[in-house]
């Protein structure tokens, strides 16, 4: 059986389509006390871990807190709404075994407010990509993307509703492609 962490910071939406797949993860790890998914982790059966930052120390060192939590047979490392950039030193350790999902095509739109972008820019398709994850921010090699049509009508909210919706189906496709060909 492969193990797989996650690593989030907010509602935790993704993380539950990935257990409601039937994904085994052995534990959450959050930088939020408020995060929902703590509450998800629990009603799923999952133990969670509050690593918070502790507004003293370097990226660096926050991350060797992170490093700690996480088992060192991990075969898998998932970010899902992590909302940290983590430190190069981690993403070397861990590299070809984290991956994160953007609410993008990349390599367009990386970074934050991603809907808005797109919207504004009246792009006609827009979707989700999981990707692995390097020392450049939503760069790595992609492993699955799917796309979706924005009609007319859609603004940043509903397309936000809609990516996210495709989102829950291709992560959890992702971590089984990318699992079963190792
Ligand atoms: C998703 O839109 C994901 O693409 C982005 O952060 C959001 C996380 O949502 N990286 P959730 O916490 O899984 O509901």
């Amino acid at each position: 059986m492969k193990k797989i962490v996650v690593l989030a910071s907010g509602e935790g939406s993704n993380f539950s389509a990935i257990v409601n797949n039937g994904i085994k993860v052995e534990r959450v790890i959050t930088n939020n006390p408020n995060a929902n998914v703590i509450k998800r982790a629990k009603e799923a059966g999952v133990g969670s871990l509050l690593v918070k930052p502790d507004g003293t120390e370097t990226r660096e060192e926050y991350d060797f807190k992170i490093d700690y939590g996480i088992y060192h047979d991990i075969d898998l490392i998932v970010l899902a709404g992590w909302m940290r950039i983590l430190s190069p030193w981690f993403c070397e350790k861990w590299k070809g075994k984290i991956i994160n999902i953007h609410p993008s095509l990349l390599p367009k739109y990386k970074g934050l407010n991603t809907h808005e972008r797109v919207i504004k820019n009246k792009e006609k398709f827009s979707g989700c990509t999981v990707h692995l994850v390097n020392n450049k921010l939503d760069s790595g090699k992609i492993i699955l993307q799917k796309r979706i049509k924005i009609l007319k009508k859609d603004n940043e909210i509903s397309l936000a509703k809609k990516i996210l919706k495709i989102e829950h189906q291709l992560y959890p496709r992702a971590i089984v492609k990318i699992l079963s060909s190792r």
